[in-house]
């Protein structure tokens, strides 16, 4: 599946050396702010990802409300920010008005999109006063499948208008006194989707999204809206769904969004080490095609981009069968491999370049359904590898992103063409007048080694403070915290800096975090 294609400016060198690539930064270019909402995460009524996943009544470390004290420990650990929910494709059947209220009134239903059994014990009030103990955002869809705008404008009633209305003083009556003040809200999930309940044309769904957007806005107008982009990008009406969606919706809404799972088929591992290449790619079309809405329209106002699910998913394993219904079935929980974890790395490393752009992150999702986090019923909660490198990337990044020009061999791949064999992106903050933090992401997806020079002029008295890399194996999937362990980043050879320029070398197919501080001399 691997071919090597020579490269003029880089030395390809031959095959059992190391290969060699610059990187090229200077503090006055900078390319956008990290918002830090990039570091968001996804529950959905999904498996057992609520029920045996963050919410677990009879665990030992559950609390008053009945979540796992275990899995929220873990999830401060990851260093998440944002939580959507409660989907996902769950959301286009889900009557919010199920979910809140006594519990021991509340309907089970079948939900529509994963043929199992919702009992309704979890329900807004629960997930919003779990995301405020856990000190995340809550971003909440609305159903814009089986229901439309008015069940999406009572449900802003309920979570934001602080009293005095029918649904606002239901929530009180629920004791629930403070508005939730929910900010961020999807319309609707993946409405391009055959699979989705209600799936709707481009038109049909820039019509309701438009018309869900200002009823949304009457009852809070300090709300911030994402209209669906499309679910993938080999969907067939992506880039035309963008373009229709944005035409109907662009004075009303605030980002777009895109979906974007990856997976390795058979055993072409290049083009899987290769998916934050495609994903720039998917990236970069939308804001093309966003901002050349902008330019049909004459608007001034700039559509920025909801990732709001993105991972490593062996979707192409998974099939929904002809299982009896049931209540939280073990479902699309993937165990992961370090080649995973390295994967989930790289593609961390494509969203910090566009986070000018890119202002929302959610892996898909936190807890047992392709996961970070695993549990046992009434047993432990573990860190799968790929809970490695987002822990390592939300607790560094800078808050700026800077320009970086990279020059490294490239890989032929069977599915993205020839790709960079070096992902890297490198971020700054302040620290103080004087002294910089610096922070490098850098992924090596080539078979040899990689000697990078980073090249750092403005940032000319640079004190390495750490360095540690994740290498990818052929172990396979590790099914325990005990063997997931092989991805915690370990230190490698020790970067040598001089004259401006540090010098790091990267592992075959590696994943590393670089860690420094640059004093201003002058
Ligand atoms: O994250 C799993 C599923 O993937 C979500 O429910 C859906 O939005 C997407 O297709």
């Amino acid at each position: 599946m691997r071919a090597r294609v020579p490269e003029s400016s880089a030395d390809s060198g031959d095959n059992d050396a190391a290969a060699r690539a610059t990187i090229t930064v200077h503090p006055d270019f900078v390319r956008g702010t990290v918002d830090p909402r990039l570091f968001g995460t996804f529950v959905e009524h999904l498996g057992r990802c609520v029920y045996g996943g963050i919410y677990e009544p009879e665990h030992a470390t559950a609390d008053a409300e009945g979540f796992r004290g275990d899995v929220g420990e873990l999830t401060r650990e990851l260093g998440v920010t944002l939580v959507r929910y409660p989907g996902g494709n769950f959301v286009s059947g889900y009557r919010w008005e199920d979910g809140v209220g006594p519990v021991d009134q509340r309907p089970s239903r079948v939900d529509l999109a994963w043929r199992s059994i919702e009992p309704n014990h979890v329900g807004t009030d629960e997930f919003l006063g779990w995301a405020r103990r856990q000190n995340v955002q809550p971003m909440m869809a609305i159903n814009l499948g089986s229901r439309g705008l008015q069940s999406a404008a009572n449900l802003v009633e309920y979570t934001n208008v602080s009293g005095g209305t029918a649904w606002s003083d239901l929530r009180r009556s629920n004791g629930v006194a403070e508005p939730h003040g929910v900010k961020l809200w999807c319309l609707g999930n993946e409405m391009d989707g055959p699979w989705q309940t209600g799936q709707k044309t481009a038109s049909e769904y820039g019509a309701i999204a438009a018309e869900a957007a200002k009823a949304m806005r009457a009852v809070d107008p300090s709300i911030e809206l994402v209209a669906c982009g499309s679910s993938g990008r080999d969907m067939p009406t992506f880039g035309a769904w963008e373009s229709t969606v944005l035409e109907r919706t662009y004075d009303l809404v605030d980002y777009v969004s895109l979906h974007a799972y990856y997976e390795q088929f058979g055993d072409d591992r290049a083009s899987f080490l290769a998916s934050g290449a495609a994903l720039e790619g998917f990236i970069e079309d939308v804001v093309a095609t966003a901002d050349a809405v902008k330019g049909k329209l004459h608007s001034k106002k700039t559509i920025n981009l909801s990732l709001d699910e993105w991972n490593v998913w062996y979707l192409s394993r998974f099939s929904m069968g002809t299982r009896e219904l049931s209540h939280a079935p073990e479902l699309l929980e993937d165990t992961y491999s370090t080649l995973d974890a390295v994967v989930v790395g790289d593609l961390l490393v494509s969203m910090l370049k566009h986070a000018d752009r890119v202002r929302i992150g959610c892996q898909a999702q936190l807890v047992n359904v392709i996961a970070p986090i695993r549990t046992q019923r009434g047993g432990a909660a573990w860190r799968q590898t790929t809970f490695f490198p987002f822990a390592e990337t939300a607790a560094h990044h800078g808050s700026q992103v800077l320009h970086a020009t990279v020059s490294a061999p490239q890989t032929e791949t069977a599915r993205h063409g020839p790709v960079s064999d070096l992902n890297a992106v490198v971020t700054a903050s302040a620290i103080d007048e004087d002294r910089t933090s610096i922070a490098a992401f850098l992924v090596n997806r080539g078979r040899r080694p990689l000697v990078v020079d980073l090249r750092h002029a403005g940032f000319d008295n640079l004190r390495v403070l750490d360095f540690r890399s994740i290498e990818a194996d052929d172990v396979g999937a590790r099914t325990d915290e005990a063997s997931a362990r092989a991805a915690m980043p370990r230190p490698g050879a020790k970067p040598v800096t001089a004259d401006a320029v540090t010098t790091l070398q990267l592992p075959p197919e590696s994943w590393s975090v670089l860690r420094a501080e640059a004093v201003d001399s002058t």
